[in-house]
């Protein structure tokens, strides 16, 4: 893949977040994602790629656009397969909370797993601890273990965990074991990547989500040298079926980082659209002008890019909203 193409993809992750980030707060969480998916949408008609949706906002009966199969981009450039969340965690943006990202992964076209929309259970942590822990293992020995590698003591290692009630007795093991938990409302790409990040004091991910979260979440953590292992939790029959309908034979087997991005040659791009673990959320400063923060990541060559633009919106008429 051209590099250009990493560039390219963070003016669309940018454009997904100013749209949505004018609903925040507003209580209208599928009109904040609506924002997102079309201005995505729109931007992707003019970067130079062949791609087609892999993970996106449904099937094409239940998505009008960034369905699953969506071809996208101008239809010159490289074959590849797309990622899209253009606004992960819809609910947070209605609610005005931390955390909601406008994100997106591309790879070589055949190598990123075909998710399903069902839970993953997911273990994600650094590169010092990469390769030595295991998603079946009790939580209390991957503690020792990321502890031992982090150079810390246990009571100095922190355990980032979705606040659900599918993981009330895990946050309890984690708590008697004597190590830290930091519980987060919603988005875990951004709480995922940064167990692997440098300084954010974060030192291990885990729990069930979304999979195509999943599937996002691993372009970046390999880019980062970080470890994710996996597991689909198909629950119910319709849910299996599924499954193999997108060509994953068998729905329950163990996904290592590869199994979910195979390719060496991935580019994730997120744009924050209201601030959390990993970016700040986009800020209206007055006068039209509207402040963004995107990270975009190149696995090949394992650059991690920051990049603050400053957008006019008068300008850019089609990213703003009427209400
Ligand atoms: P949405 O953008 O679909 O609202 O997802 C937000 C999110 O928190 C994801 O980051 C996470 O993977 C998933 O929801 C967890 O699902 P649930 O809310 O059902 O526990």
């Amino acid at each position: 893949m051209d590099r250009e193409l990493a560039m390219e993809v963070g003016r669309v992750t940018e454009a997904a977040a100013l749209a949505s980030a004018q609903w925040m707060g507003r209580g209208l969480k599928n009109e904040a994602d609506d924002a997102a998916t079309s201005a995505m949408r729109n931007m992707f008609d003019s970067v130079n790629m062949n791609g087609t949706v892999v993970i996106g906002e449904g099937e094409l009966d239940e998505a009008p656009m960034l369905y699953i199969g969506e071809e996208l981009g101008t239809g010159t450039g490289p074959e590849v397969d797309i990622a899209v969340d253009p606004l992960e965690g819809t609910s947070i943006v209605a609610k005005g909370h931390p955390n909601a990202m406008a994100v997106i992964a591309i790879a070589d076209r055949g190598t990123l797993l075909h998710a399903p929309d069902m839970y993953m259970e997911k273990l994600v942590v650094g590169p010092e601890a990469a390769g030595l822990v295991r998603l079946d293992d009790p939580i209390e020995k991957t503690i020792d273990i990321v502890a031992k590698m982090n150079d810390k003591r246990v009571r100095d290692v922190t355990v980032i965990i979705q606040e659900r009630e599918r993981h009330a007795d895990l946050v309890r093991r984690v708590q008697n074991k004597g190590a830290r938990v930091k519980l987060f409302g919603d988005g875990d790409v951004g709480a995922s990547i940064a167990a692997v990040m440098p300084r954010t004091g974060i030192d291990l991910f885990v729990g069930t989500g979304g999979a195509p979260e999943g599937v996002i979440s691993a372009a970046a953590i390999k880019t980062l040298g970080g470890d994710m292992q996996a597991r689909l939790v198909p629950s119910n029959q319709e849910e299996y079926e599924r499954c193999r309908k997108m060509g994953i034979e068998d729905p329950e087997q163990h996904l290592s980082l590869d199994d979910l991005v195979k390719s060496d040659d991935a580019i994730f791009a997120a744009t924050g659209v209201s601030s959390g673990e990993l970016l700040e959320g986009v800020r209206f400063l007055g006068k039209d002008l509207v402040e963004t923060d995107t990270i975009v990541m190149r696995a090949k060559t394992g650059t991690v890019r920051y990049i603050k633009a400053h957008h006019r919106l008068n300008q850019k008429p089609h990213l703003l909203e009427t209400k």
